[in-house]
């Protein structure tokens, strides 16, 4: 596949420090600690309501956290909007994905084009390379697509904005065996081919471990343990994610 000669970024990474957010009184996330680099797969492990999803919202500014700090690519965007973080480079498919049902593929993927700062108005080529489904389907209504093919819409229009950072909240949920490997192929070559940094939330370890290099699990708000795949052990997998 081209590597898409925009891609020359070297540091640009995300790194969050003593993150804190609560839904009312509830303390959600507690000091959380994480990090991405660019051309690596991070994963975020954790059982069901540890707070994967609500960090994942607050990195993108969709969640204000209560105190804390988020940098991407040297710029403290703790309190940036999420349309400027986008601009910056960041990229979200959330859990359930959320595409527009209404709006067919093409029109979907030029919502992500829109928001562009560079003024790019051609949908990339590398994405149909990624998932050819979505070039048949472009006419197609987001809503009568497959629920996989509905996730790849939705990792489509991320990508129409030209990230550097791609965050993925389970996007293998609920989806197909085949599509769930295109998804990982997907991520391969976004990370090696296109020098990116992807923060995904997984449930399927041996998803994660086709394609992350580095993990990070979460208890009860908190980050307890991360380092590369390697020491992710079955007394870490037993403590903290076995259900
Ligand atoms: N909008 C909300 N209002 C109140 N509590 C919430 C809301 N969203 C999530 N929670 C609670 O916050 C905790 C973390 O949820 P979430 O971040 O979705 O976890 P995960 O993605 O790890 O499953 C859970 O206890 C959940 O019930
Ligand atoms: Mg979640």
């Amino acid at each position: 596949m081209r590597v898409s000669s925009k891609c020359i970024w070297v540091d640009d990474m995300l790194t969050v420090n003593q993150l804190n957010q609560y839904y009312g009184g509830s303390h959600i996330l507690r000091d959380v600690g994480l990090d991405a680099p660019a051309r690596q797969c991070t994963v975020v492990l954790g059982r069901n309501g540890v707070g994967k999803s609500t960090l994942m919202k607050c990195l993108m500014g969709v969640l204000p956290a209560a105190s804390g700090s988020i940098a991407f690519g040297g710029h403290d965007i703790s309190a940036m909007p999420p349309h400027a973080r986008v601009r910056l480079g960041m990229a979200y498919v959330p859990q359930g994905r959320e595409i527009f049902s209404q709006l067919s593929v093409e029109e979907n993927l030029r919502v992500g084009l829109a928001a562009r700062s560079d003024g790019a108005r051609e949908i990339p080529g590398t994405l149909f390379e990624m998932f050819p489904v979505l070039k048949k389907m472009l006419r197609r209504r987001g809503g009568d697509l497959s629920g996989g093919q509905q996730q790849q819409l939705a990792i489509g229009r991320a990508l129409c904005t030209g990230p550097k950072l791609l965050i993925l909240d389970e996007p293998t949920e609920g989806i197909q065996p085949n599509i769930v490997h295109d998804i990982g192929d997907a991520i391969l070559h976004l990370i090696h081919e296109q020098n990116m940094a992807v923060l995904l939330v997984e449930q399927k370890l041996a998803f994660a471990r086709r394609v992350a290099q580095r993990f990070c699990i979460m208890e009860k708000g908190r980050t307890v343990a991360a380092g590369p795949m390697d020491d992710l052990d079955d007394r870490l997998i037993g403590q903290y994610l076995a259900v």
